[in-house]
Parts: C-alpha cells; structure tokens; sequence
C-alpha cells in the first residue's frame, strides 16, 4: 500500500540565507513525499528554522517551542504523531543542550547537514532523537537535490557563498556557519539556469562574506564575484542581479568597476559598517576605519553615482563612549544611507566581546539606538522623498493590496505599487513615482498610458 503523504511546515527566523536554507529543505524532502502546508497545525513535520545572531532572536525559538508543546499534545490526542525539527543557527549553536532543554524537539540539524534530513528523519521514526551538527559546507552542495523546475519566484536567492573567517568580535557566524566556503561556478550557473527555467527573473546572490567568493572556475583557475556576476548578467532570462552581504574589506575595484559597466546590476548594495568610531571598529576586530568606509563609498559613487547604500550599525558595544556613539552618527551623516539597520548590541555566548569589561548599561544603549534611529528613518525618508518625480523600472512581482493594484520594486529595492493589470506581474515597466509614504513609493505606470494613446491618423 502506497504510503499517505506527510505534511510539513518549516517557519524561517533570521537571514535571507535561512529564507534560502528553507526552500532547499523544502525541495529536498518533497522528493521524499513530504508536502508543505501552510498550517502549522496539520502539520506531520514541523522544522524551525533559527537565527542566533541576537538573544532575542534566539530566545523567540524556545517561545514556539512552547506553543509547539501544546500542538504535538493536541495532535497526539487525535491520534496524530508529529515530529518537531530545529534546523538553522540556534541548533548549530546548542546541538545536544537543547534536545535536554527542550523535550518536544527530535531532531537537531545544524545549516550544513541539511542534506542529511530525509536520512535522518527515517532513523528517528522509531522515535531515536538525533542531533546532526557536523561541518563542512561542500558535503551539502554536493548532496542536495537539484532544484526542481517549476512555478518558482521571480525574485530568487542563490547562496553562492556560507561561512565567515572575519571572526568579528560580536558575531556568532563564524561558529554556527563554519568557515568561509565557495560554491564551484558550475554549480552555481547550472542552478541559476534552474531557476530561470522556473520564472526567476531577478537573482540575488547570497553569501555571509559574499564578496569574499572565490569559486572553482570550470577552467580550473578561482573565479571572483564579479566574475560570476558578469558570466550570470550573459543569461539573457536574467534581467536584474543583486547580492548581499558584502564586507567593505573585500569590495574589490573589479566588483566596483561592475557597477559602472553592467546594467543589470542593480544600484543598491548593502555593506555594513557596524560602527564610525576606530577604536571600537579594532575591538570589534572589523579590519577596516571609518575613514576606509567613507573612501570606500567615494569610491563607489565614482563607477556610479546613483548606487543606494545601505548598511548595518551596532550601537552598544562594551566600552563605546558618548564620543565613540557621535562617531557613528557623523559617519551616517556625511555618508546619508538610503536604508540602515540598527541594532542594540547583544552579548553572544562563545563570542570574544561578551566577555570584554566595560558592557554598556541597557538604558544607554537604547536611547542611542533611538538617536541614530531618528537620524536614519530620516535619511531613508529624503532618499524616497528624492525618487518622487523621477521615472523608475520597476520589476512587478505580485498583486497589489488594493484591487487593481500591483507592486515590486525599483532599482534601488524601493517597495512600489501602482494601478495596473495582473498581466504585467513577472515585467519590468516604467513608472513614474508621485509619492512616498512609509511603507512604499506609489508610481503611475507609464507603459498603460502608452498603450491608451489614441492612434494618430496617418496623413
Ligand atoms: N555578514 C554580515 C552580517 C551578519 S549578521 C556582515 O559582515 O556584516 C547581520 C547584522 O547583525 C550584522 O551586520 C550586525 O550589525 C548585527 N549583529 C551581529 N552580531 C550582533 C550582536 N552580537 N549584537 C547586535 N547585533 C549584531
Ligand atoms: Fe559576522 Fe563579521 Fe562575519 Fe559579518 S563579517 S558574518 S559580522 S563575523
Ligand atoms: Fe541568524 Fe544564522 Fe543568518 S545567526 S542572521 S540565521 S547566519
């Protein structure tokens, strides 16, 4: 007798990478008869997919798993088993403490033993608990499935690159995700024509340390990412490409000069600087100055001007003083960010930083976090306030809240919606931006105007 197909739901926490790392899970054990459902309730199989990268965002894992408790009680009164897996960074970070602290959980799979799953699931039918953290990255490229073709996204990440060796003095990454490792070229090409095949039309490459790859070439020398960008942007299917993230070190003048030749490499580009003071940039062992960061920049309007930047700030970090935190806002200042993301410094256990005197107290490092975020909403604010009036390409992706409405994004990742068929979902179209609100731009679409001009009557 055929078996029933199981159900599964996997919930994703933390990284774009994490967002990526789910749907290779997905893929993979749908191949083994497992189908998604969006209903965590009716689901056989319920993975977490985890983030430790601050305590609250690893401290949100053991609040489902609380509820998830209730649920596989619940099921199981129904007579329903249900098999609980937590996948990501907190399972890399915890392995073996959390199958003690948590009883529900039955399986414990680290980012790089994804491949393992359907194996690994098997052996825990007869209701073993298994914890699988082992590394290296390459085991699991090499093992997963290809993607399979069929309705895919038309905005689709490709992690081509995992690991971290920066060893930042903050940052749980380099543990929970290993070493630096660079997918082959090959590969990475063969997955993109899949996803291509599948309906993608934009790619996002996704990596730790992402202009850091450095892949096996197919002609046997190292390719760099503005290799591989400019073999991708010859896919002629692929109209738009982005990356991220990148670490201000390894932004090479090849990668800049790409930005100046390539134009379906989009003008936006995420580079974090974590914070404008040197001397709490050397304890947060970042390799670079500020003063780096702001050449850096000038470097990169020079190959194009228009390029949005934007960038992550940690505010908090033991022993930043008042003058060290001013720095941080005069680098936002004098740089003017079209988006930033800023974070309260967080203690991570096994990192160097947490144990460093001079932890700063909670209360100041909140209300910096609400200077600098008073600054930065502000700058986001005129960069879109900057795009009303212009005419922008916007990649249509979905359907738009409103009926009749429809929304994707412009060049510089902006959310944009405007008035306009379904049939143009899957298109880039020109659209003029008349406002800005919080949230998005709204945009009239100028092709729908051209399509409505009356014929002129020949003479
Ligand atoms: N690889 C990227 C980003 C990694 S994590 C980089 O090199 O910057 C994303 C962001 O989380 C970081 O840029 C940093 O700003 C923030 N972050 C990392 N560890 C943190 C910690 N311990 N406390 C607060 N924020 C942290
Ligand atoms: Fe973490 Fe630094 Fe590596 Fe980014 S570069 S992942 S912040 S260690
Ligand atoms: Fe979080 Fe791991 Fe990504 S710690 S940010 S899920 S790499």
């Amino acid at each position: 007798m055929a078996q029933a197909p199981k159900t599964l739901h996997i919930k994703t926490f933390g990284c774009q990478m994490n967002a990526y790392d789910s749907s290779r899970m997905e893929e993979a054990l749908g191949a083994h008869g497992y189908e998604p459902t969006d209903d965590m309730a009716k689901a056989d199989l319920v993975i977490l997919n985890t983030c430790h990268i601050r305590e609250k965002a690893a401290e949100k894992v053991y609040s489902e798993l609380g509820r998830l408790r209730e649920l596989k009680q619940q099921r199981s009164s129904l007579g329903l088993d249900t098999k609980i897996a937590v996948a990501g960074c907190v399972a890399q970070a915890e392995g073996r403490a959390m199958l003690e602290r948590a009883s529900m959980v039955d399986l414990v799979i680290g980012p790089q033993s994804y491949h393992r799953l359907p194996d690994l699931l098997q052996r825990g039918a007869t209701g073993e608990r298994i914890v699988a953290t082992d590394f290296p990255a390459e085991d699991k490229f090499l093992s997963l499935p290809e993607r399979p073709i069929g309705r895919g996204q038309l905005s689709a990440f490709l992690t081509v690159q995992e690991g971290c060796d920066k060893f930042c003095s903050f940052c749980v990454v380099p543990y929970t995700r290993g070493a630096e490792y660079s997918r082959p070229a090959a590969a990475i090409l063969a997955e993109a024509e899949r996803l291509v095949a599948s309906g993608a039309r934009e790619l996002t490459l996704l990596g730790q340390n992402v202009n850091a790859y450095r892949g096996a070439g197919p002609e046997g020398t190292d390719w760099s990412l503005a290799k591989l960008l400019r073999r991708l942007a010859a896919i002629p299917a692929i109209e738009r490409l982005r990356y991220t993230t990148s670490h201000p070190r390894d932004m090479d003048d090849d990668l800049i000069a790409l930005h100046g030749d390539e134009p379906k490499l989009m003008p936006y580009l995420h580079l974090p600087f974590q914070s404008g003071s040197d001397r709490i940039l050397k304890a947060m062992n970042r390799k670079h100055t500020s003063d780096d960061y702001a050449e850096l920049a000038v470097r990169i309007w020079a190959a194009r001007p228009d390029i949005a930047l934007s960038t992550d700030i940690i505010v908090g970090f033991p022993g930043e003083t008042d003058a060290d935190f001013e720095e941080t806002l005069a680098l936002v200042r004098s740089i003017g960010f079209a988006r930033a993301f800023s974070f309260k410094y967080s203690a991570r256990p096994g990192t160097p930083a947490a144990s460093l005197p001079d932890q700063v107290p909670d209360r100041v490092a909140r209300e910096r976090l609400q200077g600098l975020q008073c600054l930065i909403e502000a700058q986001a604010r005129a960069f879109d306030e900057a795009t009303v009036g212009r005419r922008l390409e916007v990649l249509f992706e979905r359907a738009g809240r409103k009926p009749g409405q429809i929304g994707g994004r412009s060049p510089y990742l902006q959310a944009v919606h405007g008035a306009g068929p379904e049939a143009l979902i899957g298109q880039i179209v020109e659209v003029d931006i008349v406002s800005a609100g919080p949230n998005s731009l709204t945009g009239v679409i100028k092709s729908e105007f051209e399509w409505r001009e009356p014929v002129q009557a020949a003479e």
